[in-house]
């Protein structure tokens, strides 16, 4: 092998060793550079004759021809391989199973109050919603609360703005106020029967929803729900609401060993007036007496309100709190959980 061909032969293993193209333009400045080896042949031609330097011209040019060919052929060679590669990494394999969008569930106090819809709704109970900024009113004026009467003083009320100087709107404090609209919806639809002196149809309504009270801790929330209910006719007694809570409650917690206490209390809007407490009889929360709601017999004042005789209707009220069934229901200690939006606490509910 001549020298020429020896120098070629070089390069091209040169150009094939080189991994990048960084590499690949160190290696040609060896054999192609300003001081690189074909230059230096070049710079010997100097020195011949004219015959001689037109021969040995034509060989290192040939050679110079042949090394700046792989050179080319080694570019092309890595340009493809990198592309190459950044195609594949880049690959949409259409084949992949797609990823399953995450599946939402409903907040555990959700779930509690289509559970309380349910098991009220199969007791012939209707579901009433209303608004969470209420009058003076329907919060407190016409649940038998007047201005500077001291029950006021146990609901710690978010004002806003709207309603008048001395009865400002509020965020309500109670879903009572749903006892009022509702009734005084019911009784509006029936007017013609009661103004015929008729007996209009029971009221029998459920009114889930959020309330407002300044409060705020482990067990208290300035946001909190509530879930009243209300059953006026012309003979409901407080014993019906016995009958109708205790089988409430049995049906929620799904056990029959459950009993119930009422103890009697002071709502303004009831009379008399009672909070329920619940007691298991077995389980991690045997023997302990849980207060869920406040109760009574409606008052003849707020019957007045609702635009009926209270010698003629009479029934009974209470108020529960969805957000301590809930608690009780799973066994979480801590209200705040519920609307923290942990989504590692709520995912168990699903
Ligand atoms: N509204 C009362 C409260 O928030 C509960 C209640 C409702 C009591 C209905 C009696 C009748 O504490």
């Amino acid at each position: 092998m001549n020298e020429l061909d020896a120098l070629v032969d070089s390069a091209r293993q040169g150009f094939e060793q080189a991994a990048t193209p960084a590499d690949l333009e160190n290696a040609k400045a060896v054999f192609l550079g300003k001081s690189g080896r074909i230059t230096e042949l070049m710079k010997g031609l100097a020195s011949l004759s004219i015959d001689e330097k037109k021969a040995r011209g034509a060989v290192i040019n040939q050679a110079k021809q042949a090394i700046e060919a792989a050179l080319n052929a080694r570019r092309q060679a890595l340009a493809d391989a990198e592309l190459d590669a950044q195609l594949k990494a880049e690959a949409l394999d259409v084949s992949l199973p797609g990823r399953q969008a995450g599946q939402g569930g409903l907040h555990p106090v959700s779930l509690t109050l289509e559970r309380i819809e349910g098991i009220f709704g199969s007791m012939g109970f209707d579901v009433a919603q209303g608004p969470e900024i209420e009058s003076d009113w329907f919060n407190f004026t016409a649940l038998n609360t007047p201005e500077d009467h001291p029950a006021r003083s146990m609901h710690d009320t978010f004002y806003v703005e709207g309603g008048s100087a001395k009865a400002p709107n509020l965020l309500r404090t109670h879903t009572s106020p749903m006892q009022i609209r509702h009734a005084v919806q019911h009784v509006n639809s029936h007017r013609a029967l009661l103004d015929a002196g008729e007996t209009m149809p029971e009221i029998r309504v459920i009114a889930p929803g959020r309330t407002y009270r300044v409060d705020s801790d482990a067990t208290h929330s300035p946001m909190f729900h509530q879930c009243e209910g209300l059953w006026i006719g012309a003979n409901v007694s407080f014993k019906d609401l016995k009958v109708v809570f205790t089988d409430f409650c049995r049906t929620f917690f799904e056990s029959d060993d459950l009993v119930l206490r009422f103890r009697p209390s002071f709502f303004p809007f009831t009379e008399p007036s009672a909070e329920i407490d619940i007691q298991f009889q077995s389980g991690p929360l045997a023997g302990r007496w849980l207060e869920v709601a406040g109760s009574g017999q409606v008052h003849p004042n707020v019957v007045r309100n609702m635009g009926l005789d209270p010698e003629k209707y009479i029934g009974f009220a209470f108020g529960m709190g969805p957000d301590r069934l809930t608690m009780l229901r799973y066994g979480v200690n801590d209200l705040r959980l519920f609307f923290d939006g942990d989504i590692r606490f709520l995912s168990q509910f699903q």
